[in-house]
């Protein structure tokens, strides 16, 4: 299978949801709960992404992975700060969600979306980027690491009925010529 990265447009709404409700059911199954993963909604995530690519944010960036059938089989999106305890990542970017179907990991598709939000932050002047992981999510923790993320705070909320605990990275962006 060939993966192609590009920039998302609107009709890759669909693809991205479906990619982000089977991303959590595949990859979250050994530490949520199957009542949190039952009740993700496709549909949700449709509206939640069509309302994303409708921001006027310049400096945000969605990207997906598409397979050469045309099926999405991965996303990232990220951009400068928002969303709950921003001030505990110290960034003035964020990585908001990252996530690929189980059959393409590990061939470096991750990798490279992160390397195409990260060098386009640097080139809108951004120099550094956070995000937050469950702190169980070890397959994701090695990854961040293995990019050069380092720990940092933490914190915990409760995510659809059951109590959780985030990890904070931090990656250093560098400056773009
Ligand atoms: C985390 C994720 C994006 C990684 O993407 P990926 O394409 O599989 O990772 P890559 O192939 O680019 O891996 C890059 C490096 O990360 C590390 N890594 C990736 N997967 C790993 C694993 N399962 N175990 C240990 N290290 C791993 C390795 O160092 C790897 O380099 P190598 O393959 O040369 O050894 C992917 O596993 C995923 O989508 N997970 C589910 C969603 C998720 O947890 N998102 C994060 C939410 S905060």
């Amino acid at each position: 299978m060939t993966i192609r990265i590009r920039d998302a447009v609107e009709a890759d709404v669909e693809g991205i949801a479906r990619t982000h409700v089977q991303g959590w059911r595949e990859s979250y199954k050994d530490f949520l709960s199957p009542e949190a993963l039952a009740g993700l909604s496709v549909e949700e995530r449709v509206q939640m992404w069509q309302r994303a690519l409708a921001e006027p944010e310049p400096r945000a960036r969605l990207l997906v992975a598409e397979a050469d059938d045309g099926e999405i089989v991965g996303f990232i999106r990220g951009g400068p700060i928002r969303g709950k305890g921003p001030e505990l990542l110290g960034t003035g970017a964020e990585i908001y969600a990252v996530y690929l179907l189980d059959k393409v990991k590990r061939q470096g598709i991750g990798r490279s979306l992160m390397r195409g939000v990260f060098d386009h932050l640097a080139a809108h002047g951004l120099r550094s980027v956070g995000l937050w992981v469950l702190k169980d999510n070890l397959v994701a923790r090695r990854f961040y690491e293995a990019l050069g993320g380092t720990a940092g705070a933490e914190q915990s909320f409760d995510l659809r009925g059951q109590m959780v605990t985030e990890v904070a990275y931090r990656f250093e962006l560098s400056p773009q010529g």
